[in-house]
């Protein structure tokens, strides 16, 4: 049986709101300049939209984190395993997120960058879980709120598959990967 995948939110969704995710932080941030930082990989895609919606002198850096544990749930114990590469002591950064879901992961995050002083630390999450949480963590900017499910697609993943996916799926797992045709996306 094949992985069963449903449309949540639409390509065109999701480009309407990086739009004005980026007017709001480009106002947010006048006059200053910004550095990005996303988190691979389930944000590559939205950091890739999102920095071309600000308009703002800007950096882009990204980190990699692991939570130990695979599947669909995600454990509390996170750690780096790609820190980033661009000083950012005395800066302003946006970490841009996939999903915020228990919210351990920002906070592991949240924590390591403070060690370099930044100027500022504020969050743009895609999806926002907020009914999930576990941990304590302010969220500044929010593309959307999903209260539950499994998503997949525009950087998420299963098991590393459906990241090119252009919209956001909910997935009830099957046996096998769904084969998609370019027609349906
Ligand atoms: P947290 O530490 O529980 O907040 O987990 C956040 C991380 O779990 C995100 O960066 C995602 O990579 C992953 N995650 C949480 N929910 C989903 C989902 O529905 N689809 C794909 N990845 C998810
Ligand atoms: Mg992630």
């Amino acid at each position: 049986m094949a992985d069963d995948l449903r449309e949540v939110i639409s390509a065109e969704s999701i480009s309407a709101r990086v739009k004005k995710l980026g007017e709001e932080i480009t106002g947010d941030y006048e006059g200053k300049e910004l550095i990005l930082v996303g988190i691979l990989k389930g944000a590559f895609i939205f950091t890739a939209d999102l920095a071309r919606a600000i308009d703002l002198p800007l950096e882009i850096d990204f980190v990699r984190l692991s939570s130990y544990g695979s599947g669909t749930t995600s454990s509390g114990f996170v750690r780096i395993s790609k820190d980033i590469e661009i000083d950012i002591r005395g800066k302003d950064v946006l970490v841009v997120e996939d999903i915020v879901d228990t919210g351990h992961t920002l906070k592991y995050l949240q924590e390591v960058l403070s060690i370099h002083k930044p100027a500022s630390v504020k969050i743009c999450c895609l999806i926002d879980k907020k009914e999930r949480r576990e941990v304590d963590v302010e969220v500044d900017y929010v593309g959307f709120d999903v209260p539950k499910g499994f998503l997949v697609g525009y950087g998420l993943d299963y098991n590393e598959q459906y990241r090119h996916l252009d919209g956001i799926y909910h997935l009830t797992p099957g046996c096998e990967p769904r084969a998609f045709r370019p027609s349906e996306r």
